[in-house]
């Protein structure tokens, strides 16, 4: 056993993982789609120790709440029975994004905390084997560890549910410009949201439809086809969106601002700038652009006052790194 750390990126979905077959599992209802994010990150660093007497986890910058611990503690448990070790971790963690900026960090947390966990507990994991480890800990997560433009296989046990990279991150020169609307946490989480999807009436038509909606998104990346992608993008989007606010109890994310910003992205593009939208689950806007109109696309932003972005490329994976964080 030794020290090992490991790097991670948020990825965002093209078609969205919005209700659970199986809540405990995390077995989603429908196949997604993901594009990795090079500019938000987790790095992890984890060691198992033979003299502790609890796993220790620190996160920089940040105080983590006992929910949040003990879905790590839960994590690394997996990981030792899938060992056959009992010693504890010592694991800390640390985003690149600074705390309360409104981005979720469950997805690249978890696909850092897998890679780094497994290999220090003396694993060697395939790719696949990685995606269904990090899945149980976030779905989102499973999507964080291949390369690139990502699909989630729903799959209906877990061994059968994960992701793989269907382009690699050179596929395509888009990016995400993700804009953040607001600090403070949501105050419905996506876990508790998941098991809230199935309340809606809207629900069962939106799930009719996805394996349709997966096929057509692929067939758009593929030819490169970037209305047709864009297109298909938001109109999932504001239906997994439509999906939440009918719950009952109704969610909702958006914000003020977050209108504001998609009535202005509308605008924009009917003055010919090819720009679309996808959001999860908060009131953040990710715009998707094609990389030769990101300049247009950050300059048009700050003049119309939304100044807190990030811009973002296709990215690899998760991948093992030499600089350890204790
Ligand atoms: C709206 O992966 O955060 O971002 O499995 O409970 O950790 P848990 O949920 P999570 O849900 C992500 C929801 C989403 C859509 C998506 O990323 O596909």
């Amino acid at each position: 056993m030794r020290k090992v750390t490991a790097i991670a990126p948020a990825n965002i979905a093209f078609i969205k993982y919005w209700g659970r077959k199986d809540e405990k599992l995390r077995l989603p209802a429908n196949n997604s789609l993901a594009m990795n994010l090079s500019n938000v990150f987790t790095i992890t660093t984890v060691e198992f120790l033979e003299n502790l007497k609890q796993d220790q986890i620190k996160m920089a910058g940040e105080k983590l709440d006992d929910k949040s611990k003990k879905r790590i503690v839960d994590h690394l448990e997996r990981i030792r029975n899938l060992a056959n070790i009992k010693v504890h971790a010592r694991v800390v963690t640390k985003n690149n994004f600074p705390k309360g900026t409104g981005i979720a960090s469950s997805a690249s947390g978890f696909a850092a905390l897998t890679l780094a966990a497994s290999k220090s507990a003396g694993l060697n994991l395939s790719e696949k084997e990685l995606s269904i480890i990090a899945r149980q800990g976030s779905g989102s997560a499973c999507r964080s560890i291949p390369d690139g433009f990502t699909e989630w296989i729903a799959g209906n046990s877990s061994e059968t549910s994960f992701a793989h990279s269907i382009f690699p991150a050179n596929w395509w020169k888009i990016c995400d410009i993700t804009v953040l609307i607001s600090k403070t946490s949501k105050k419905v989480s996506s876990s508790e949201g998941h098991d809230l999807a199935e309340s809606s009436p809207f629900y069962p038509v939106r799930i009719a439809d996805m394996e349709n909606k997966v096929s057509e998104i692929k067939i758009a990346i593929k030819g490169k086809n970037f209305e047709k992608f864009g297109e298909i993008l938001e109109e999932e989007a504001i239906n997994m969106h439509a999906v939440m606010m009918t719950s009952r109890p109704a969610i909702l994310y958006w914000l003020p601002k977050t209108l504001e910003l998609i009535l202005l992205i509308r605008e924009w593009r009917s003055n010919n700038l090819p720009i679309f939208f996808t959001i999860d689950a908060g009131p953040s806007v990710h715009l998707i652009c094609e990389k030769e109109n990101e300049m247009k696309v950050t300059q048009m932003l700050s003049k119309s006052g939304f100044k807190d972005f990030i811009v973002n490329n296709p990215s690899s994976g998760a991948k093992l790194v030499d600089d350890n964080l204790f």
